[in-house]
């Protein structure tokens, strides 16, 4: 069967297969392979991220459709508003991207620090809520109070007793000047016994980082009515950890925060109206039915948010509050596709073109020949058993010495070229043993990317990106594959792996470009990837599609050029380039035209991105 690379799980309808590629599902329906080939034509080589604002907008309406909905099965009479976090994708092209298809929703952002605080200052409107997380200085909570007075929708979430009296402190200072001065509304984060479950759980918790205890509660409800700012605290907060696979734990964070906000609103924080129940909605990174990641559905989710709190308001004898959501994976992870070009497939020496058989071959090479040319499916198990069993004789005789390194190759290369077959006659997935099997014939894939950069989370926790090429999809894939990217490290890499096996094709890269797609690479990858060995964030675009439904490649930003990247960590530009200049003025080897000449091809060099462009006769 060809290999759909488990579209149907991962994908949410946003690709389809169509023909021998994978195309956008939107509008034109336009190939990757397209896309990818029209830059490409222009000049820009190596790795490409491809951004679709459409499935920004279509995650945001998804998320708001379904709580408006729920609200309305269960006659909920609190509002629903959502941020984006920051923390998720701060890259300018996203986040205006982010903004312009987010205008019909009042939908705000959330920030963690002072550099979002000013992104989200200067991309939100007005009125559109803004909340504020994280640990702040006296800086930052001043920030605040700026933003509330210039008229913006800002919540500051306390994390801790400190910030409170810092608050207090800057509301005196700010009242001191001007005795209107708005204040920035107040939100406390609770620290739940209740955690989520998965590599990103210790969000939440008894032990988590953030948030206040219930003995730390009381004594921030206290000081807060003592200092006449009960009017300002209007929300209570939670998070409890990214990529929440299971259902359960939210249900129970869920129950916990709503009585404490019960509590709260019944000990006489009248304006408190709002809880927030941070991120975690998680996403679908599988490809395989048995690796699926969630058990849950967004209609599940929002139908558990809504009616939890709306039990728990009647029974407190409470106004159903607003729900807040930070959302940030579930937003932004599906709208960014990175492209990354195969330059190289290493194992194109198991190839029968690549045999040394002699006039005259020890006697187990030639009956292993003689296996590989009469190899059929009736005798595929039996001869793939036989074949094993020759090379472990043969390469007992090489360490004694019996056979020379020609032997050894052609070993290796029919025993190869046999386990392959054997595969392809018995099916891939037909028992362990050959599962097992398929490890001695991966074909490595060298990939003109760094893992480091653009896929970090796989790196650092091996979380799954659904990956496939982006044509040949009508031939069956039969080579095992593993990748490997550019960088001088070997956990640059993505190991074959028999409980999500790749499947790639064999192709002739000298002849014919092969590129494989990376998706839902949109959250948290991009801010994440580190310059390991200084290879930057690929080239980016963002792809629209106007009215008649064609698409457009748009705001363009070209990965850094070699001397951008020395110059941004923090090397002086002016003075690599005065020493690149006299290195070649004083040097003897060369004369005047001949240094000329290799100045102008230096400068060229250096004005390039630092991804690779050939490898060996191709260019890339
Ligand atoms: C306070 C807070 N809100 C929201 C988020 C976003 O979470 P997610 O991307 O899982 O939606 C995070 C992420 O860790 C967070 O710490």
């Amino acid at each position: 069967m060809i290999d759909n690379y488990g579209i149907n799980i991962w994908a949410d309808d946003n690709f389809i297969i169509k023909n021998n590629t994978i195309n956008v599902n939107y509008k034109s329906q336009p190939s990757l392979l397209e896309i990818t080939k029209q830059i490409r034509n222009d000049g820009y080589k190596g790795p490409l991220l491809l951004r679709f604002p459409h499935l920004i907008k279509k995650q945001i309406s998804t998320l708001y459709n379904e709580f408006n909905r729920a609200k309305k099965e269960f006659d909920y009479t609190g509002r629903f508003q959502a941020v984006f976090p920051l923390k998720v994708n701060q890259f300018p092209n996203f986040i205006s991207a982010l903004m312009e298809v987010s205008k019909e929703f009042n939908y705000g952002l959330e920030a963690g620090s002072k550099a979002e605080l000013l992104i989200a200052i200067t991309h939100t409107p007005i009125g559109a809520p803004i909340t504020v997380n994280g640990f702040k200085d006296k800086e930052m909570i001043s920030l605040c109070f700026i933003a509330a007075n210039m008229g913006h929708n800002i919540t500051i979430t306390i994390e801790g007793l400190g910030e409170l009296e810092t608050i207090i402190e800057v509301n005196n200072e700010f009242n001191k000047e001007n005795k209107t001065a708005i204040i920035p509304k107040i939100g406390v984060r609770i620290r739940l016994h209740s955690s989520g479950i998965g590599v990103w759980a210790k969000s939440g918790g008894y032990s988590s980082k953030f948030g206040l205890s219930s003995t730390e509660l009381l004594d921030a409800y206290d000081l807060i009515k003592k200092h006449n700012l009960l009017k300002q605290l209007w929300m209570i907060h939670f998070h409890i950890g990214s990529q929440m696979s299971e259902i359960a734990p939210l249900k129970k964070a869920l129950r916990e925060a709503g009585n404490i906000y019960a509590d709260l609103k019944n000990r006489g924080a009248t304006a408190l109206n709002a809880v927030n129940i941070g991120g975690g909605l998680a996403i679908e990174y599988a490809q395989h039915e048995e690796n699926k990641e969630l058990n849950y559905s967004l209609k599940e989710f929002s139908n558990d948010v809504v009616f939890v709190m709306k039990e728990i308001s009647k029974n407190k004898g409470i106004k159903e509050p607003d729900i807040f959501t930070e959302s940030g994976r579930f937003i932004a992870a599906s709208h960014a596709v990175l492209i990354a070009p195969v330059l190289e497939l290493f194992s194109q020496d198991y190839h029968e073109k690549s045999l040394r058989l002699k006039k005259e071959n020890p006697p187990l090479i030639r009956e292993l020949n003689e296996l590989w040319t009469s190899l059929n499916y009736t005798n595929a198990r039996e001869y793939l058993h036989d074949a094993l069993d020759h090379m472990e004789s043969l390469l007992t005789l090489f360490d004694l010495g019996y056979i020379d390194l020609e032997d050894r190759s052609n070993t290796e290369i029919l025993v190869n070229l046999i386990i392959k077959k054997s595969i392809l006659l018995l099916d891939n997935n037909s028992s362990n043993e050959l599962k097992k099997l398929q490890n001695k014939i991966q074909e490595r894939y060298l990939l003109n990317f760094s893992i480091f950069q653009s896929l970090p989370d796989f790196w650092g926790l091996e979380q799954h990106f659904p990956m496939m090429p982006i044509d040949k999809l009508n031939i069956k894939a039969n080579n095992p594959a593993t990748i490997w990217d550019i960088t001088c490290d070997s956990d640059g890499e993505i190991t074959f792996n028999n409980h999500a096996p790749l499947y790639l094709h064999n192709v002739d890269v000298s002849k014919d470009e092969y590129f494989l797609a990376f998706f839902l690479t949109g959250a948290y990858q991009e801010v994440l990837g580190m310059k390991h060995n200084l290879f930057t964030h690929p080239t980016e675009v963002i792809i629209k599609f106007d009215k008649e439904g064609h698409y457009a490649i748009d705001e363009l930003i070209e990965s850094q050029n070699i001397m951008d990247v020395l110059d941004e960590m923090n090397y002086d530009k002016i003075h690599l380039n005065k020493k690149l200049k006299s290195l070649i003025g004083t040097s003897r080897l060369m004369n005047k035209k001949e240094k000329n000449k290799l100045q102008n091809k230096l400068d060229f060099y250096l004005s390039e991105n630092s991804y690779l462009k050939t490898v060996l006769t191709n260019s890339y």
